[in-house]
């Protein structure tokens, strides 16, 4: 399948570049190899793309239903696109998506692919990682794939049910969140190891942001071995890193690599346009 593209890996576990490709002139099979490199690779990378947000979304629905991501305040003028920034006078505060996650895994169906496109970088720093779960799930002993196998876990909208940071901590001004909705807040349970549907090979699929316990245990009783699959889940042999540039396009499998922003540039402005494709129920293995 993806014989049709020209491709570079950036580490071993996970992420691909494809070079000489313009996305906006994408053909079906085009999409279809990028569609499976996705999910063989988990993420990857173009440079030099020139999208205007409508671009951006009629690329996202060539890969499925676009999702209009609930709880984030999306442009005014663009309803299925956020932008993701921050600006130079923003210091010392969190940021989106600056801790590891699969994103929206609290969802019933939480989206499948995620879409980042470069719009204004930082000249250092601003760098994202992903990690591939299918390595991480892999190198785990075969007595503990096991039992993950055979566990649920319980995902909340905020962060182990904290109902977000607290009315005096210091978040981004640019990136507005809707707090203490009872229907983000909400228990939804799905599985600790997760098939994907395109590959068929299993991945973890807890993360710190959004797993708060195992289902049918206590918080206490989940956090040592939450803890240890959070610590296992990002080992650097895991992952692969981006500096972006104006014109980078990311996309992501949510079903098969956690991601991280890394908050390390205050003084620069960082603005990143965000879409998101819907996905399915995740299924056990
Ligand atoms: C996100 O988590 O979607 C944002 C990632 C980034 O800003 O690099």
């Amino acid at each position: 399948m993806t014989h049709t593209l020209t491709t570079r890996p950036v580490a071993p576990a996970c992420g691909s570049f494809v070079e000489g490709l313009d996305v906006k002139r994408a053909t079906d099979a085009d999409l279809a190899a990028l569609s499976q490199l996705l999910a063989e690779r988990g993420v990857v990378f173009l440079r030099d793309q020139h999208l205007s947000p409508e671009d951006q979304v009629a690329l996202t629905a060539r890969f499925g239903e676009v999702l209009r991501v609930p709880y984030v305040k999306h442009l005014d003028e663009h309803p299925d696109v956020i932008a993701v920034l921050k600006e130079a006078d923003e210091k010392k505060i969190s940021t989106f998506g600056g801790t590891w996650h699969s994103d929206f895994s609290f969802l019933d169906q939480p989206p499948s692919l995620t879409i980042l496109y470069g719009r204004e970088i930082p000249p250092f720093g601003g760098d994202t990682l992903w990690s591939s779960q299918y390595a991480a799930f892999d190198a785990l002993s075969p007595r503990m794939q096991e039992m993950m196998c055979g566990l649920s876990a319980v995902q909340t909208g905020w962060p182990h049910g904290t109902k977000g940071p607290g009315p005096n901590a210091a978040v981004s001004r640019s990136v507005v969140m809707t707090r203490n909705d009872p229907t983000a807040d909400r228990e939804v349970i799905h599985p600790v190891v997760r098939v994907h549907p395109i590959t068929k090979r299993k991945a973890l699929f807890v993360n710190p942001v959004y797993t708060q316990r195992f289902d049918g245990m206590t918080e206490d009783e989940s956090k040592p071995l939450l803890s240890y699959l959070f610590a296992h889940a990002t080992k650097p042999e895991f992952t692969c890193r981006l500096q972006w540039e104006v014109g980078t396009l990311a996309l992501w499998d949510n079903r098969c690599v956690l991601h991280l922003a890394i908050n390390d540039y205050d003084g620069s402005r960082r603005l990143l346009h965000r879409t998101t494709v819907a996905g399915e129920t995740p299924i056990h293995p």
